[in-house]
């Protein structure tokens, strides 16, 4: 391999987790409960009735974690502020032992050499604002917009990086449109008005970061490249709908300043405009977008289908992970050359990637054998460099996850990580895909024309 094919150098390894997924303890030192925490406590939300309250006891085990991440050779981690443990009631009084956990975090990978990348928003709304009605609301433009300046006073010094919104998309299709994560609600016109709102609040944080920060903030989105189930017009058609849906309707008004035709179309009279000033606010200069991509969609023109009249359809032959989605490499150098053609050069960042599968316990020898993530990741990172040879700008990518975790309504059932947690002890091992990562890490990516160690071959 030529060196000029490895990744460039001060390409960003990183692996990615979120607060309520690992931090257990969740209303430990006066945070106050978030809306996952009273979600997952409700009866048949979760698969088993699984709860974060433990997690991966990070909060109490977050040095032996860096630890980790510096044994795997990261030089960037990505992680999420838990709102309610920093604002209890969500907005107003400020719990200082909230701030004093992520201070400490901060500073132990500062520490260790490792950039933080620090996520506002992952889905875990205080459960106070929730009661007076959250992404409903549209006063929580304000309020997350004064929750992200707490923040960054408190870490904008040493915190290069910063993404308002993990995944804007599957708060309102997940939370208001499907009920299958927290707050659990089925609602049409609400997904339109929610999904307004969390653009404005992503575009308010954004200017509070202007006003006091001078590093760099952007957006997670996750994205779907989507295909037509056959030649037919109408799933043609449906494909259409189901990128206006997934891909546009968070990044057009975000990095565009305007609102996908079909949509409005799509939601009829359940649709919430926006005004001038929303699309104002909501269209920020940003310095780089997060790309969260785990499959490519293609969709079957459904007329009976909620909202979207598509349905997804599982490609025959495929390879399909644990959680269901289709194994396609291909399609992640597509998106992230789609990105780049519609909106042009902005630096991106993979902030999340990699799949579930169902790993075994750690073996007699210590080992724990995941050939199929091992095989992914090969594949997936060589897609990333194929997408890199065709201009795009990638500057990072983030290793979804750092541990096996909550795995929000699929519980502890479904293992994403490196490192393989037997959560009862909350021993960690790294799987053998860890090994493979620090060699892609350590050899800036030559390992990825060498044949797969045996057992992933
Ligand atoms: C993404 C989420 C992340 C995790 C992975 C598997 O959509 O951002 O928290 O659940 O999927």
């Amino acid at each position: 391999m030529s060196a000029s094919s490895r990744f460039p150098a001060g390409f960003l390894w990183g692996a990615a987790t979120s607060a309520y997924q690992i931090e257990g303890s969740p209303l430990a030192d006066g945070a106050g409960p978030s809306n996952w925490h009273r979600f997952s406590h409700e009866p048949g939300r979760t698969a088993n009735g699984d709860t974060g309250d433990v997690a991966c006891d990070h909060y109490r085990r977050s040095p032996e974690d860096v630890g980790l991440m510096k044994a795997l050779g990261l030089g960037a981690y990505r992680f999420s502020i838990a709102w309610s443990r920093i604002l209890p009631e969500g907005r107003g009084r400020v719990n200082p032992k909230g701030l004093d956990f992520y201070a400490r975090l901060i500073d132990l990978l500062l520490e260790s050499g490792i950039q933080p990348l620090v996520t506002l928003y992952h889905w875990d709304l205080p459960a106070a604002l929730d009661d007076q009605g959250g992404w409903l609301n549209p006063e929580i433009v304000r309020w997350f917009a004064d929750y992200a300046d707490v923040a960054f006073r408190a870490f904008g010094d040493r915190v290069p990086m910063w993404a308002t919104l993990n995944e804007p998309w599957v708060v309102a299709d997940a939370g208001y449109l499907h009920g299958v994560h927290a707050p659990g609600h089925r609602s049409v016109p609400e997904t339109a008005v929610v999904a307004r709102h969390l653009l404005c609040a992503h575009g308010a944080a954004v200017r509070a970061y202007r006003d006091c920060c001078r590093q760099r903030i952007g957006l997670v989105v996750n994205l779907e490249p989507q295909e037509p189930a056959s030649e037919a017009p109408e799933d043609h058609a449906a494909a259409a709908r189901m990128d206006s849906y997934m891909n546009r309707q968070f990044l057009d008004p975000a990095l565009r300043g305007e609102v996908p035709d079909l949509l409005p179309e799509l939601f009829g009279e359940a649709w919430s405009p926006f005004t001038p000033d929303d699309l104002r606010l909501a269209h920020q200069p940003l310095d780089f977008l997060g790309v969260n991509y785990y499959k490519r969609g293609v969709a079957r023109d459904d007329p009976a289908g909620l909202l979207v009249r598509a349905r997804a359809v599982s490609p025959a032959g495929s390879t399909f992970t644990a959680t269901g989605w289709e194994v396609h490499a291909e399609s992640f150098t597509r998106v992230l050359c789609w990105v780049k053609e519609r909106y042009g050069d902005l630096p991106l960042y993979v902030t999340e990637k990699v799949a579930a599968f169902d790993d075994p316990a750690p073996g007699a020898d210590g080992r724990v054998e995941d050939p199929a993530r091992v095989r992914y990741y090969r594949d997936h990172l060589r897609a990333a460099r194929e997408a890199m040879r065709r201009g795009v700008d990638l500057r990072g990518y983030f290793a979804w996850s750092l541990l096996d975790n909550f795995e929000w309504s699929a519980g502890y059932a479904k293992r994403f990580g490196l490192h393989y947690v037997d959560f009862g002890s909350q021993r960690r091992t790294p799987k053998a895909s860890a090994h493979y990562y620090r060699e892609v890490i350590r050899s800036q990516g030559a390992v990825l024309e060498d044949p797969l160690p045996v057992s992933a071959g």
